[in-house]
């Protein structure tokens, strides 16, 4: 199962304010749609978000650059799933990127009642294997005690 999702598109004319900046509506939608990706895939069915932690943007990412979308399950809960997200700003031309938002995401898998209902085992298992496997990284990367 995957548990990440990455979107890019390119900032065209019609996505910028009067700066030439990439207007942040169309970045939240980006990063709710990756959000949503990620939520989908693991719950195995429909989602909605229920929360978006503060954003912050710090960077622009200005009209003829890409804009990069990076979402990863971070958390399972019973019926809720968090969600990290990431939006780069990528400069198609010299090869480089730099981070504009950062937010996490609580997205809630629906039944077709429209209710919460329970995330499929399978998700959380990753996310504790993912977990485990980081964590042998980096002890084996640790320098051996003196
Ligand atoms: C999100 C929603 C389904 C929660 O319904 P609810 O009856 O309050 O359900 P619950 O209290 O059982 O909460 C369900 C889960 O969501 C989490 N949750 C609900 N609201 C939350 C919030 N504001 N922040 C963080 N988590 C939240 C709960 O902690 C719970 O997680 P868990 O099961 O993993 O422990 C409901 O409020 C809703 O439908 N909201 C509208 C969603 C929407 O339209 N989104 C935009 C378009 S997709």
């Amino acid at each position: 199962m995957q548990t990440t999702a990455h979107i890019t598109r390119l900032v065209l004319p019609g996505l910028t304010n009067r700066h030439g900046s990439l207007f942040g509506g169309v970045a939240l939608s980006l990063m709710d749609e990756a959000a949503g990706i990620v939520s989908t895939r693991v719950a195995r069915g429909p989602c909605v978000t229920a929360h978006i932690e503060s954003v912050d943007f710090d960077a622009p990412i200005w009209e003829g650059e890409a804009i990069s979308v990076e979402a990863a399950l971070i958390g399972v809960g019973r019926t809720s799933m968090r969600i990290r997200v990431e939006t780069w700003a990528e400069c198609l031309e010299e090869g480089t990127r730099r981070r504009s938002t950062a937010a996490e995401f609580v997205m809630v898998a629906m039944d077709k009642d429209g209710k919460p209902r329970p995330v499929p085992e399978e998700g959380r298992k990753i996310l504790a294997a993912q977990a485990a496997q980081a964590a042998s990284d980096q002890t084996d990367g640790a320098s051996p005690a003196e």
